[in-house]
């Protein structure tokens, strides 16, 4: 594998985010983590640097890429963690506001960030971008229409992505988590089995595999990890 990757996660510090953040720091990579609040001392790590972005809008999104490419001159890795969930009704129960937070958080912010990091990777001949997206992007389940719509719109972004880039020696994949056994899913629902759920230390594993030199000829995957669950 390279040396010194320079890997630039979203949703860094989040419930997934930080396992993620931990296996790329664990494989001796820099990383460079955005959210909105992220802050350096997130991660008592020296190759941890935080950059603070709203991957909703676009502007904020390119100056991102921009302070990245500024400082490290190369992005090898993107790992688009960062996304939200919104649901519980039927489609004709759906506000304007969660269909447009659901497509915000999930689809367009995808949009941004592969819209402003895919030239600095053909540019430089290589790259990996690898996305969460969901279960639910391939298995759409009642009362979670936006939610799902804006994951299966996000796996059809990472493809034609894929195509578009195979020229370039850039992979792009997508991994489909099932309910993983965060903290914040243990809080919603404590009486759940919790054994049953994803582990999100092995999602983490999945997208630092799929950063690897040994998964070069993988592109236009969605992978599932969906724990136990049925
Ligand atoms: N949890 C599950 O069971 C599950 C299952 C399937 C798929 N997923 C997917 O896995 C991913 C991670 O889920 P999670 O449970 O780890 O979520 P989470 O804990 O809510 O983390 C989301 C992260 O995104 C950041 N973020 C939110 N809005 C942002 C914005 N506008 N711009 C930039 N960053 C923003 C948040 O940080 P700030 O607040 O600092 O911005 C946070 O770090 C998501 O894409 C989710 O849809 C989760």
């Amino acid at each position: 594998m390279e040396e010194n990757r320079i890997v630039l996660i979203t949703g860094a510090k989040g419930g997934l985010g930080s396992f993620v953040t931990e296996a790329f720091l664990a494989a001796g990579d820099t990383v460079i983590g955005t959210s909105k609040s992220i802050r350096t001392s997130d991660f008592a790590n020296p190759r941890f640097v935080a950059m603070a972005a709203d991957l909703t809008d676009a502007a904020s999104t390119r100056q991102l890429v921009d302070s990245v490419m500024q400082r490290f001159q190369r992005i090898d890795v993107l790992v688009h963690v960062m996304g939200g969930f919104s649901g519980g009704k039927p489609v004709e129960e759906t506000d304007d506001a969660t269909w447009d937070r659901m497509m915000n958080l999930n689809l367009r912010s995808g949009f941004h960030i592969l819209r402003a990091v895919i030239p600095a990777m053909r540019a430089a001949g290589s790259g990996r971008i690898v996305a969460i997206a969901s279960r639910a992007a391939v298995e759409p389940a009642a009362g979670i229409a936006a939610y799902g719509a804006s994951k299966a719109a996000l796996v059809s972004l990472i493809k034609s992505a894929a195509l578009e880039n195979k020229d370039r020696g850039i992979t792009v994949n997508a991994i489909l988590p099932g309910t993983m056994n965060t903290d914040a899913n243990r809080k919603a629902d404590p009486a759940a089995d919790f054994s049953r759920w994803a582990p999100p230390e092995h999602v983490a594993d999945l997208a630092v595999f799929l950063s690897s030199e040994a998964a070069s000829q993988i592109t236009g995957a969605a992978i599932p990890v969906y724990g136990k669950e049925a």
